[in-house]
Order: structure tokens, then sequence, then C-alpha cells
């Protein structure tokens, strides 16, 4: 770490670790509100009543519970995950890293005209993803020709990669988000990732740090510092905690 880290370790006690859902403010407001963070798939009827408006995002919404494609939390997980992103990253190509059913990565394709292409990258494809990709393709058929699937290992060279892309990535396990960093270096692209599970053994930053912070803050105040040093501006933000406790967005862009 080459710069001083008093100002970054006094945010985090005072940072705010949670945001207000933005997509769906309905949802700010609930009483009972378990069934967010739930595994489960969410019955029609519920569907109805909090995504009835007619908004694209509403109708997204209906129409993805309407053929089980994803359950409730994935598909709040991406929409306010994109949510706090968007302003700052898009750019013509988007690439989803350790994307599984692609969900982030297709908001980009939906919401955003400028962008022109977006990748999605996983070792393997799962069914959920062509699923997803077909009733996203009913609601807003301008998306079909922006999609490219790629199933690959991001520790492969990915030499398609092109400069300037934006790199997004939700919960890549582990030390996964530290490839999907080190890609974006590589490439000069912005970046935002969700990081989930932090192994113990793999965290870089020096041990006292993790004693006095906890391991997943010291994780990532070591990713930090490493985009930060390769000249990007970076910001933590947040989606709603009732979404899941793994909420903690790295935001990183190299223009102001
Ligand atoms: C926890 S899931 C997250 C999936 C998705 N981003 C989401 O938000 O639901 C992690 C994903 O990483 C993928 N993965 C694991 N190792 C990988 C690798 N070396 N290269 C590419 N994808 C990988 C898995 O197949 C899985 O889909």
């Amino acid at each position: 770490m080459t710069t001083s880290t008093g100002h970054l370790l006094k945010d985090c006690g005072t940072q705010k670790n949670s945001s207000t859902f933005r997509f769906f403010p309905v949802l700010n407001d609930l009483e009972h509100n378990n069934w967010l963070s739930a595994g489960n798939r969410i019955r029609n009827n519920t569907a109805e009543k909090y995504f009835s408006a007619d908004t694209l995002q509403d109708k997204i919404v209906r129409a993805i519970i309407k053929e089980r494609a994803i359950n409730i939390k994935e598909i709040l997980e991406a929409f306010e995950f994109f949510a706090q992103i968007r302003k700052k990253l898009k750019s013509k190509c988007v690439v989803d890293l350790c994307c599984g059913h692609g969900f982030i990565g297709l908001l980009f394709a939906i919401f955003e005209r400028k962008v022109e292409k977006v990748i999605l990258v996983d070792k393997i494809e799962p069914p959920s993803r062509q699923k997803l990709i077909n009733c996203l393709t009913e609601v807003a058929p301008w998306i079909a020709p922006k999609i490219e699937n790629r199933s690959e290992s991001i520790h492969s060279e990915l030499n398609w990669l092109k400069g300037g892309s934006t790199i997004v990535s939700a919960h890549a396990c582990g030390t996964l988000t530290d490839r999907c960093i080190e890609l974006a270096i590589n490439c000069k692209g912005n970046i935002a990732v969700l990081p989930c599970c932090y192994p113990d053994k793999a965290c870089p930053a020096p041990q006292a740090i993790g004693l006095a912070l906890g391991n997943d803050v010291a994780f990532d105040i070591d990713r930090t510092y490493r985009l930060s040093n390769a000249g990007y501006h970076v910001r933590w933000q947040h989606i709603p905690r009732i979404i899941t406790p793994k909420n903690r967005i790295l935001c990183a862009y190299l223009n102001k």
C-alpha cells in the first residue's frame, strides 16, 4: 500500500453499510420483508402486488417470475447493483464475469442505449441463463443483438477482451473477484464488483487490519489500494442489506 490508510480506516467505522431500494422504492417501507432475501421463488400474486406498474422494471420482474427463470433475491440483487453503478460504468462493451444467469450484464443491455455489446462469461452456462434471456427478449427485444455468451474460465487469457471494456461481477467467489480486478486493470476498463466469500488465508492485507476490522474489510481495503494505485477513483457503495449481507460494492472508474 503506497498511500495513507488513515482516512480509509476512519471511514470503515462511519460509512453506512446499506442503501434503500432505488429501482423499487415500494420495497423500502415493507413491514414484512423476509421474502426479499429468500432463495425461494415468489408467487405471481406477490409479483402483481409489488411489481404492478407499467414501468420497464416492473414488466421485467413480472416476466421473470412468470417463467420462474431466477428467484427474487437474484432479481433484486442484480437490479440494485446495476442501479448503483450504471452511471459511472456504462461503455460500449460491458463484460459480466462469473456471470451465472448473467442478469447484471443483461440489465446494461436493456437500460443503457450506449451499451452496444454485453459479453456474459462463466466457466459453465447454467440453464437459467437462456431461460432468462428468452423472457427478457420478450419484454426488451432490442437486447438480442447485443448479447454474446462465452463459456470459459476467467483464469484463461481472455485475449478477446477489448481495451476500455467495463467489467462487472457479482459474487465472484473469493479470489475470483481479484482476478476480475486484475483483468480490468490490464484492459484499462472501469469495474464494479460485489464480492462474496473472503478466504482468510488468501487475504493480502497486513494481518493487523484483518484483526482490527475483519477479514472482509481488510480484503476490500487491499483491493481498493490496488485499484487506486492503478489510477482508479474507487467508491464503496451498497445494495440493501436485506437482499444479502454480502452487499458491499467496489466501484472503480478511470474518468471523473
Ligand atoms: C456465486 S456464483 C455468482 C453467479 C452470478 N454472478 C450471480 O450473481 O448470481 C459464482 C459463479 O462463478 C462461476 N465461476 C467459478 N469459477 C470460475 C472461473 N474460473 N471462471 C469463470 N467463472 C467461474 C461459477 O460457475 C458461478 O456461476
